[in-house]
């Protein structure tokens, strides 16, 4: 597990890496990817030994290890995060945003109103229009550095047309861990309106000390019947390139519905995924998942500190993810000129904050899932581009 590691990822057709230079423009060869929500870290060893074992044999048949898969997951959900679910539930999507999709596709119509949280990660939307259902947005209120709901508001902007709510829990970008109370809110806002409630849960595990994420199915059981739950090992364990997403279904009828679409589509989860999500939630996995935690919050704290020190900038402060979520208001720039700053003068590729919808004009969000001395590479060039602030 060493984590400081200068993995060299260049020319390895990694998206993060080598898209960095046709896309923002930032040179290969000297620029810093800040942005695809990947980790520059190896995935943990127990999975490494697995996909070995895999080679070593040199069988990539067909496999039948669902059971095997699914009882990781009971394991992990229950000893992770005290939520008891039965193998029978669990369906494996390719990867995450293809869980979301398949259940905008099995549970609403076209034209169906969508209800996201803005700002909120990018790819919700995308795959909301792609299927022809409308995007609701419902701003979130900056309260101080602090995304909140406000649930009045969004019960005036309800139309009647809306059928399912896409919940990030926790909150990519803004890092929060919603408290219980407020995932009541939710389960309360979705019953008032009669919506389908897709609970997006993929960095459950990435969250700070002093916080504590709750599955949404503990806040409310009585939601059940309205309720999709999405988890996926790709973020906690940087596999995502494995394409695997567990689809947690508790409700008989809604679990029949997926199901029969899942048939009628023909599918089914990738083999060598589900042998290395197999893997990882384990006590082994667990481990390594402990130990990233501490280097994640060093890294935070660095970032943190380095963009505190940058006169106009401020980073949210984050209860969970490795995705800071920088404001870049207060610096008296448009949107493009400190967009350029960061993407020509420090060399940085960061997302814009415009793609995660309403609210995000002002930000750009920042990985840190990356080795210590690239973080202080990173705020030495941000220091330097934003140095006439000083
Ligand atoms: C909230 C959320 N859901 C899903 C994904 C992507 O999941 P996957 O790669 O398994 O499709 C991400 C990636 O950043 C994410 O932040």
């Amino acid at each position: 597990m060493d984590f400081d590691d200068l993995i060299d990822r260049r020319n390895t057709f990694s998206s993060k890496w080598d898209k960095m230079e046709p896309i923002y423009g930032v040179p290969a060869d000297g620029g810093l990817p800040m942005w695809v929500a990947d980790m520059d870290f190896r995935a943990p060893p127990v999975v490494l030994k697995r996909m070995q074992q895999i080679t070593d044999h040199g069988i990539l048949a067909y496999a039948n290890n669902d059971d095997e898969y699914t009882a990781a997951i009971q394991w992990w959900m229950k000893t992770r995060h005290g939520w008891e679910i039965d193998p029978s539930w669990i369906f494996t999507t390719t990867g995450l945003v293809n869980g979301v999709a398949m259940c905008l596709d099995t549970f609403t119509a076209p034209g169906d109103g969508v209800v996201l949280f803005t700002p909120v990660y990018h790819a919700f939307a995308k795959a909301i229009r792609a299927a022809g259902r409308e995007v609701v947005e419902c701003p979130m209120v900056n309260n101080d550095n602090r995304y909140e709901m406000d649930f009045a508001a969004y019960d005036a902007m309800m139309t009647g047309s809306e059928t399912a709510l896409i919940l990030c829990s926790p909150h990519n970008p803004g890092g929060r861990v919603w408290t219980k109370e407020e995932l009541q809110g939710v389960a309360d806002f979705c019953k008032r309106h009669n919506l389908l409630l897709i609970s997006d849960e993929i960095h459950h595990d990435l969250v700070y000390p002093g916080h504590t994420h709750i599955p949404m199915p503990l806040v409310d059981a009585s939601i059940n019947d309205r309720l999709v739950m999405l988890t996926a090992p790709s973020k906690t364990f940087n596999v995502a390139g494995l394409h695997t997403g567990n689809v947690i279904i508790a409700d008989d009828a809604l679990r029949a519905r997926f199901a029969a679409r899942m048939a009628a589509l023909s599918l089914s989860g990738n083999s060598v995924g589900m042998f290395v999500a197999a893997s990882a939630y384990s006590p082994q996995g667990a481990e390594w998942v402990d130990a990233l935690m501490l280097y994640l919050d060093g890294n935070r704290k660095l970032f943190d500190a380095g963009i505190a020190d940058i006169p106009g900038l401020k980073s949210m402060p984050l209860e969970s993810t490795f995705l800071s979520w920088v404001d870049f208001s207060g610096t008296g720039m448009d949107r493009a000129e400190f967009t350029r700053r960061v993407e020509q003068e420090a060399k940085i590729a960061a997302n814009h904050g415009t793609s995660f919808g309403t609210g995000g004009e002002m930000f750009l969000r920042f990985n840190f899932g990356t080795q210590r001395a690239r973080i202080e590479d990173a705020i030495t060039r941000l220091r330097a581009a934003f140095a006439d602030l000083q």
